[in-house]
C-alpha cells in the first residue's frame, strides 16, 4: 500500500514535467495543471486508506482495519445497487475481511460483518443500539416510531406498548380468525385469477391479503380508504429504497431526485388520513367497532393517562406497523412459493404432511396444526436462509460511542451492518449453501431463527430484534399451509426466475406467475 501511495504521489509531478517540456504548454494552463497536480498527493493520501475516504481520520487508530479504497469521494456507493449484498460479500471474501470490513459511502464510515461472531457483537452488544436515519425515513415520521427512535426511554416505551398490544402471544392468537378469513379471500382470488386468465400472479393476491390483514389488526374491521393506504405504503417503500445523495454528503439544500418533495407530500397525506381515522375512532369509541376495540388503535386510545402518546406520535406508530407489516410477509411468501413451484417433489412432501395432519377432519388448516408440520417449518427456514428478505438486515445500526469489534477500533458515529446473506451462503458455516434442502434442519441440525443463533438470524438479534417476528411467522406459515393444502402449484411457460433485487428488502425481480390445480373439494 505504501509503495502504491508513493507512486501515486510522484507520478502526477513527472507527468507535469513531461507535458510542459514536450508540448510547450501555454502558462495559464500550466498553472492550472500545476495547482491540480500538486493538490492530488493530498487527495490521494486521504483517499488511499483501507476503507476509503470516510476513514481518512481514523485508520491510524484502527490498524487492523481492512476494506476497499473505493472511488474518490464516492467510496463504495457505486456498488450499492440491487445486488449490494452479493458485491459486499465478494469484496469481504477477497480482502479476507469477512469478520469485519470497512468501507465508505460518500462521507459516511461503514463497517460490515459477514461472520456470526462479529455479527453478535454488533447486534447484541449495547454499543450499536441506535440506527442511522436517512432523510427520507425522518421526513416519513419513522424517527418517532419504533424502527428509528433513538434507544432511550421513548423507544423502550414504544417497544413495551407494541409487545403488549400488537405482538403478545395472546394477541397473535386472538387474530387467528382474521388470518383465516384473509386466507379464504386469497384462495378465492387465486381461483378467480385461474378462471379469468388461466394463470395467477401471486404477488398481487398476497399484497391485497396482507394489507387487509395488517389494516384490520391495527384499525379494526371496516377500514375505509384501504386502497389509498396501500398506495401510500407502496410510495413509502419506493422513497426509502431510493438512494439519496444527501444521505451520504452534506448536501441538505439539494433535492436531486425530488425525494424530499415526494416525502413531504406523502407524510402530509399519511398524517391527514391516519389522523382522520384516529379522530373518527376517538369520536365513536371502541364499542362502535366490529371487534369491540380489539386492535392496536383501540389499545393505544385506552392507555392510562401517563402512558398515552401524543396524536402525532400515535400516527407515526400506526403508520409504521402498516408499513412494516405488509410487504415483509408478501416478499417472504412469494420466495417460498417460487421454491415450491420449482421443487415439485418438496411441494408434494409438504402437502403429504398437511394431509396427514388434517386427515379426514372437515375444514382448513389452523394455528394449532402448525407445530405438527415440522417439514413445512423447515421449508420456511430454508427460504429464510437462501433468500433472507433483509440480506443486510434492512435497517443498519449506529455506534453510539467508541467501541472495539474484535480487535478493530470503531469510532462513535460509524454505521454498522450485518451481511446475513453472506453468512447464510458461507460454505464454512453451511454444507452445500447453494442447494435448497429443507431436510438439513430435520436430519442434521435444527438451527433456531429467532435471533439466538447468528448463523441464521433473518429477524436480526439483540435489543432491536424484529418485534413482529412471531406475528410475521404465524401469518406466513398459516397462509403457506392453506395455499399448499388447497392447490397444486405449477409453473407457467415463463419459468421461475430466482433473481432478486435489493430495494428496502430483497424482492424477486420478476413477479412469480403460476398455474394451480385444486386439491381439495371445498374449493
Ligand atoms: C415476516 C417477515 C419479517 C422479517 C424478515 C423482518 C425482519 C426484520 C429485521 C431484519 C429487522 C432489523 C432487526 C435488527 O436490527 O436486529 C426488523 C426490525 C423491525 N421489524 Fe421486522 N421483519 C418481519 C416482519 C415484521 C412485521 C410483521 C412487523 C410489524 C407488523 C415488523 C416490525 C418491525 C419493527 C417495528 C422493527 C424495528 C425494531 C427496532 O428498531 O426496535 N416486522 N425486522
Amino acid at each position: 500500500m505504501k509503495l502504491l501511495m508513493a507512486a501515486m504521489i510522484n507520478l502526477p509531478l513527472l507527468f507535469l514535467l513531461y507535458v510542459v517540456t514536450v508540448h510547450q504548454t501555454p502558462w495559464p494552463f500550466t498553472l492550472l495543471l500545476f495547482s491540480f497536480l500538486s493538490a492530488s498527493p493530498f487527495l490521494l493520501r486521504y483517499w488511499l486508506v483501507p476503507g476509503g475516504f470516510a476513514w481518512r481520520n481514523h485508520h491510524v487508530y484502527s490498524p487492523h482495519l481492512r476494506g476497499p479504497v473505493g472511488w474518490p469521494l464516492l467510496g463504495t456507493l457505486p456498488q450499492m445497487g440491487p445486488l449490494a449484498h452479493r458485491k459486499l460479500a465478494n469484496m469481504a471474501a477477497s480482502l479476507g475481511a469477512t469478520r469485519l470490513m470497512a468501507f465508505s459511502l460518500g462521507t459516511t464510515r461503514v463497517i460490515i460483518s459477514s461472520h456470526p461472531d462479529t455479527a453478535r457483537e454488533i447486534l447484541s452488544g449495547p454499543s450499536f443500539s441506535d440506527r442511522p436515519i436517512k432523510e427520507s425515513a425522518r421526513s416519513l415520521m419513522f424517527e418517532r416510531a419504533i424502527g428509528f427512535a433513538p434507544s432511550g426511554e421513548y423507544w423502550r416505551h414504544l417497544r413495551r406498548l407494541a409487545a403488549n398490544h400488537m405482538f403478545s402471544p395472546r394477541r397473535i392468537s386472538s387474530l387467528e380468525p382474521l388470518r383465516r378469513r384473509v386466507a379464504d379471500e386469497m384462495v378465492a382470488e387465486v381461483n378467480k385469477g385461474m378462471k379469468e386468465k388461466g394463470f395467477v400472479v401471486l404477488r398481487g393476491v398476497l399484497q391485497k391479503g396482507s394489507l387487509s390483514n395488517i389494516l384490520e389488526s391495527v384499525f379494526g374491521g371496516c377500514v375505509l380508504h384501504k386502497e389509498e393506504l396501500g398506495l401510500m405504503v407502496k410510495e413509502g417503500y419506493e422513497l426509502i429504497a431510493m438512494s439519496n445523495w444527501e444521505d451520504y454528503f452534506p448536501l441538505g439544500f439539494l433535492d436531486f431526485h425530488g425525494v424530499k418533495r415526494r416525502c413531504h407530500k406523502l407524510s402530509n397525506n399519511v398524517r391527514n388520513l391516519v389522523g382522520q381515522i384516529v379522530k373518527e375512532r376517538q369520536k365513536c369509541g371502541n364499542n362502535q367497532t366490529q371487534n369491540g376495540g380489539n386492535d392496536l388503535l383501540g389499545a393505544l386510545l385506552t392507555l392510562p393517562k401517563e402512558d398515552q402518546l401524543s396524536d402525532s406520535d400515535m400516527v407515526a406508530v400506526l403508520w409504521e406497523m402498516i408499513f412494516r407489516g405488509t410487504d415483509t410477509v408478501v416478499i417472504l411468501l412469494e420466495w417460498i412459493m417460487a421454491r415450491m413451484v420449482l421443487h415439485q417433489d418438496i411441494q408434494a412432501k409438504v402437502q403429504q404432511e398437511i394431509d396427514a395432519v388434517i386427515g379426514n377432519r372437515h375444514g382448513n388448516v389452523q394455528d394449532s396444526d402448525l407445530p405438527n408440520l415440522p417439514y413445512l417449518q423447515a421449508v420456511v427456514k430454508e427460504v429464510l436462509r437462501m433468500h433472507p428478505p433483509g440480506p443486510l438486515l434492512s435497517w443498519a445500526r449506529l455506534a453510539t460511542h467508541d467501541v472495539h469489534v474484535g480487535k478493530t477500533f470503531v469510532p462513535a458515529g460509524t454505521t454498522a451492518m450485518v451481511n446475513m446473506w453472506a453468512i447464510t451462503h458461507d460454505p464454512f458455516i453451511w454444507k452445500d449453501p447453494w442447494t435448497f434442502r429443507p431436510e438439513r434442519f430435520i436430519e442434521e441440525e435444527d438451527v433456531p431463527i429467532m435471533g439466538s443463533d447468528l448463523r441464521l438470524a433473518p429477524f436480526g438479534s439483540g435489543r432491536r430484534v424484529c418485534p413482529g417476528k412471531a406475528l410475521g411467522l404465524a401469518t406466513v406459515q398459516l397462509w403457506l399451509a392453506r395455499l399448499l393444502h388447497c392447490f397444486r402449484w405449477l409453473p407457467t411457460t415463463q419459468h421461475v426466475d430466482l433473481s432478486g433485487t435489493l430495494r428496502l428488502s430483497l424482492e424477486m425481480t420478476k413477479p412469480l406467475t403460476c398455474q394451480v390445480v385444486p386439491r381439495t373439494t371445498d374449493m
